[in-house]
């Protein structure tokens, strides 16, 4: 066993969430010197073993030292309520499980998997982070990653074109193709960047107006106190959509606007523009094109006043709302007469009014905050996820890896061995499924099993606003095969039917999968 299969087996461990009130200096002494006492035990059962045949033996203390580690993780996850004595109890219980020699065949099967399907990458990530070329600003990542201007190192990517082979070419931007064409994925692709990170969730690694951390999604109400019933903030009537004619037709229908941008300025614009707009039942979140996921902060600045956002912008502006029914979309500029009654009636009927912004009160839907969860990582440290997910699956087309068996048959039934990880981390936790049971149920079962076991704690556990965490439970919201864009993720991929999904299983040899809890 190499180092970098310890690394592989071994679990992640899950980033200290800064600030919160699991991570005392106590408890953090604590999970320091586990390993240490890990080690000490290693050392005596490897003095023990010298005794016997240390190379029959070899493998025992692996085992055992494994053992440890799961150990180890099992208890910092669970740490911050539990004393040690209980952690150890349910640490040996929770861990051991996949090492007991097993009763059943398959019990067998999975240890034999695991130890045959686990090759050793070509980089440990820990000890060989991934390099980009760049001005460092983030605080964790899931896997190895340094930003920085070392000019004595080769970096695995660099922003701009690259110039160097073997350094990947980065285009990050937050402005629309429409008006920065160099934007544009495939423009950017034939111009010969290797990975794109704009705004488009089609792009390599999203950049998005949005995060928990930007917004106080979760803002309470506040009166709506101005005679006025639309706030406006567009700073020129300029734009490569209709938007200044669709603000022309409101104003026409009579529907009181106040303006704050310049275009069609009639209020003093020096104002804080969240709670200005909290003072208003509607905000007209008009960007300057109509572009697929350019949601800029005009959009979700509204959400956080709870002012009813009146958008022309992204066609698929529906994907950003917080829930069904809470938001209005001018599409195309014949929509403005309807939207312009909905907003008349809206105004009148207080019930009806409140019932689109039911979601600051009940929280938003599991689709909205699966989108806005993407940014509890930043995008600093996704780029560095996707850039050694690359790096191995390049290893995975080795022969090495080709010969890796990845399945186990006993009799008529056969072991399938998978990975799964959750979106915004790196590490991979071994998955089985039974060939009797090779569907996507068995999947979701199989994933959410796995992770309950680790006592695994969402990504953005820590990151969303309070009162939309949730209790301790998992729930899954999307499992896709990795590589997939997120608009594929969240919105367009589905496998077809049990059958499609058997297929991808028996064609993709141990196969490797991404999570998105709710
Ligand atoms: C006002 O809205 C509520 C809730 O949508 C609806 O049930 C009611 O019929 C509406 N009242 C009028 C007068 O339209
Ligand atoms: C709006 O609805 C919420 C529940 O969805 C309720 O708690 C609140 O009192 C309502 N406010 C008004 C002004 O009707
Ligand atoms: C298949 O998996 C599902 C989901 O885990 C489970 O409910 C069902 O009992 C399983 N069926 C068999 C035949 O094992």
């Amino acid at each position: 066993m190499g180092p970098n299969q310890r690394q592989r087996t071994r679990p992640e461990e899950l980033p200290d969430p800064s600030g919160s009130s699991s991570s005392s200096p106590t408890k953090r002494k604590w999970s320091n010197f586990l390993p240490v006492l890990v080690g000490l035990v290693v050392i005596g059962e490897i003095a023990f073993l010298g005794r016997l045949d240390m190379a029959k033996n070899a493998d025992l203390v692996n085992s055992w030292a494994d053992s440890f580690y799961r150990f180890t993780k099992t208890t910092s996850s669970s740490w911050s309520t539990s004393s040690l004595t209980d952690d150890v109890g349910s640490g040996y219980t929770g861990g051991g499980a996949l090492d007991d020699p097993g009763s059943e065949p398959e019990d067998s099967c999975e240890a034999w998997l695991e130890k045959e399907d686990s090759v050793a990458y070509s980089r440990d990530f820990k000890k060989v982070p991934i390099f980009v070329h760049g001005a460092d600003e983030f605080k964790t990542c899931a896997v190895g990653c340094k930003f920085g201007f070392d000019s004595g190192k080769k970096p695995d990517a660099a922003f701009g074109l690259s110039q160097q082979d073997g350094t990947a070419g980065v285009l990050r931007s937050m402005e629309s193709a429409q008006y920065y064409a160099e934007n544009n994925i495939d423009l950017a692709r034939r111009r010969g960047y290797h990975i794109v990170m704009t705004t488009s969730l089609s792009s390599d690694v999203p950049v998005g107006y949005f995060s928990w951390a930007e917004y106080d999604i979760m803002a309470p109400l506040q009166p709506k106190t101005e005679s006025a019933l639309a706030a406006a903030f567009i700073s020129n009537c300029g734009a490569r959509n209709f938007r200044l004619q669709a603000l022309e037709a409101i104003e026409k229908a009579n529907i009181k606007i106040d303006s704050y941008g310049s275009c069609h300025r009639n209020r003093d614009g020096n104002v804080d523009k969240v709670a200005t707009l909290k003072r208003y039942k509607f905000s007209l979140a008009f960007e300057n094109s109509n572009e697929e996921d350019y949601v800029t902060e005009k959009f979700f600045q509204s959400l956080v006043a709870g002012s009813v956002p009146v958008v022309v912008g992204a066609p698929n502006i529906q994907d950003f709302s917080p829930f069904p029914g809470s938001i209005l979309h001018i599409r195309e500029l014949k929509d403005v007469d309807s939207i312009v009654r909905k907003i008349k009636y809206l105004a009148k009927n207080s019930s009806a009014y409140n019932e689109s912004l039911r979601w600051k009160f009940e929280g938003p839907s599991d689709s909205f905050k699966a989108l806005v969860d993407m940014a509890a990582v930043h995008s600093s440290c996704r780029l560095c996820i996707y850039l050694a997910t690359r790096i191995l699956e390049k290893d995975e087309k080795t022969p090495e890896f080709k010969k890796r068996p990845c399945k186990c048959t006993r009799g008529l039934k056969t072991l399938y061995h998978i990975y799964a990880r959750e979106r915004g981390r790196f590490e991979m936790e071994s998955v089985f499924l039974r060939s009797g049971n090779l569907t996507m149920e068995a999947l979701n079962s199989a994933v959410l099993l796995k992770f309950k076991s680790l006592k695994h704690t969402p990504i953005w556990k820590y990151e969303r606003p309070e009162s939309i965490r949730g209790g301790d439970e998992l729930k899954i919201y999307r499992i896709y095969p990795i590589g997939l864009t997120q608009r594929q993720a969240l919105y367009t991929f589905r496998f077809k039917g049990d059958s499609d999904f058997r297929n991808h299983i028996e064609s993709n040899p141990c196969a490797k999968f991404e999570v998105i809890f709710v």
